[in-house]
């Protein structure tokens, strides 16, 4: 049985000091053995010791939103997967969207950040999804599976339980549009058979495929009941303690 993978990703929000306010809250609200699902939160780097000790006695998780390839060195201002281990946390958010965009990230060095980030033990939740324009010309799994082609060369299927695929549709991203439980469905489905095609059956069933995209307390039950929806990465509706625990809710209310 899979468990639901719920993610906050807080962005460029939230300094140390309203970080540990979010995350004390959440604490009070989600102390140890009180979700039988997964939940993480993503701060700003500069955020995360404030987080990790603000969510002590919890299991609630915490991700940074990126690394650098290389353990040390001359690289300024990077941080590197040994740092993000020594810090406390268990996840990484790799691609996203914004990174590739704004910070001229590529499917390759998406791919080796993601190598790098399981090869030192932590989880990658590497983020994938057409723009506006690809969807309308429909060539939104094209575009998917060549994000996912580099990535899954790079990593091995025996470690299909520490990796984990988002799929955030850039249209949906923090433009209050969703993608329908059937559009997400359908490319959750079919980025399964892409790694079903590449690694097996079995690995693409351990892989988690997460939705991105708008998704908050009034549309996540609908999106999380479709079969090949393991979870969802949040921007904005995780930067609330109320809703952000509302969708925990709605995870724990739907069993996978
Ligand atoms: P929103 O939930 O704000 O649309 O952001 C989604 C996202 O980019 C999560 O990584």
């Amino acid at each position: 049985m899979t468990k639901f993978l719920i993610a906050g990703n807080w962005k460029m929000n939230l300094g140390p000091t309203d970080a540990a306010a979010l995350a004390g809250e959440l604490s009070k609200k989600w102390p140890s053995g009180s979700f039988s699902n997964d939940v993480v939160v993503s701060p700003t780097a500069i955020s995360v010791p404030a987080v990790v000790d603000a969510l002590k006695g919890t299991d609630i998780a915490v991700s940074v939103q990126n690394v650098h390839t290389e353990d040390s060195g001359a690289f300024t201002g990077e941080i590197s997967t040994p740092m993000v281990k020594d810090a406390g946390c268990k996840y990484v958010i790799i691609g996203h969207s914004e990174r590739r965009e704004y910070f001229g990230e590529t499917d390759e060095l998406v791919a080796s950040k993601a190598k790098k980030v399981i090869a030192d033990g932590l989880r990658a939740i590497v983020c994938v999804g057409e723009k506006l324009e690809e969807r309308k010309d429909g060539s939104q799994q094209k575009v998917v599976k060549k994000q996912l082609d580099g990535v899954l060369s790079a990593i091995d299927s025996s470690d299909s339980k520490n990796f984990v695929i988002a799929y955030e549709p850039v249209w949906a991203i923090g433009t209050g549009e969703t993608a329908s439980p059937e559009q997400a469905q359908e490319m959750h489905n079919y980025i399964r058979s892409v790694v079903a095609d590449r690694w097996d059956e079995t690995a693409s069933k351990n892989v988690r495929i997460l939705y991105g995209g708008s998704m908050k307390p009034a549309n996540a039950e609908e999106l999380l009941s479709q079969d090949d929806v393991d979870g969802g990465l949040i921007g904005g509706a995780s930067l609330k303690a109320d809703s952000f625990s509302e969708l925990i809710e709605i995870a724990e209310s739907l069993s996978k």
